[in-house]
């Protein structure tokens, strides 16, 4: 495999659980061919200012900042009630790419930094085979705080933390917006579509018309690895939407 790109793609479609050939003789991009695995990836493994009586449109103009004071200090629905503390969301603030999840875990509530539990590390690996570096991104959630024994936010959380993420997409400006799940996807797009239907088409969000790929939660693929090949094609797509991400244009 002579060509670099190729072999990083390779090593992180391998470590994504999607098992990849080379066609004799080929090395390019397009040799790559992908099999379904039956097995998951190798798992590796504030400032706080009082929440106050600002009012809640204002979330619109904070900066960032201030705007992580407001969701660390958050006590507009009842989960604030069970966190450890809110997560904020992490990563490049002028990123082209946007990763947004449904909540935050166990994991995530202990650390305070979305996706670092076995899901964030499938995730790691789905966006370097994308040439994608989590770093380069921004990663954050629709709800900011852990709804209790990690089931489903109800509408009435998601409607409250609305505004912050709405304020984080504002302030970022992303090329791309990732909506990883049902959950993210059904809440970004206003809709009770499923995945599958919403999946495989660029979708646009908000006024600014950000364009939007759905693909399922990293949580689901580890459970169903078979979809994998799916996650992968949406990958595809949203490189292809979001444009050059690395220097050699990957
Ligand atoms: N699942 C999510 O949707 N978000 C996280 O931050 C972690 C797991």
């Amino acid at each position: 495999m002579s060509n670099p790109d190729s072999a990083r793609r390779f090593h992180y479609l391998n470590a994504m659980g999607i098992q990849t050939w080379l066609r004799r003789g080929q090395g390019g991009t397009n040799a790559v061919m992908s099999s379904p695995s039956s097995g998951d990836p190798v798992p590796a493994s504030a400032a706080h200012e009082a929440s106050s009586p600002l009012p809640y449109n204002a979330v619109a103009t904070l900066d960032w900042m201030h705007l992580r004071q407001r969701v660390l200090a958050c006590t507009q629905c009842a989960l604030h009630k069970g966190r450890t503390q809110a997560v904020f969301g992490v990563g490049n603030q002028q990123a082209r790419w946007m990763i947004i999840g449904e909540a935050p875990g166990a994991d995530e509530d202990r650390q305070g930094e979305p996706f670092v539990g076995r899901a964030g590390k499938l995730l790691n690996n789905m966006l370097l085979a994308v040439g994608l570096k989590r770093e380069d991104a921004y990663i954050a959630n629709i709800v900011k705080c852990r709804p209790p024994n990690n089931r489903d936010p109800q509408p009435e959380e998601a409607d409250s933390c609305a505004p912050y993420l709405q304020r984080q997409i504002a302030l970022i400006q992303p090329k791309l917006i990732l909506a990883v799940g049902r959950i993210a996807a059904q809440n970004l797009l206003n809709t009770t579509a499923t995945v599958g239907a919403l999946r495989g088409k660029c979708q646009r969000y908000g006024e600014a018309g950000i364009p939007l790929v759905v693909t399922y939660h990293p949580a689901y693929l580890l459970r169903s690895p078979k979809e994998k090949r799916k996650a992968w094609r949406d990958l595809q797509l949203a490189r292809e939407i979001a444009a050059p991400v690395l220097p050699n244009n990957n």
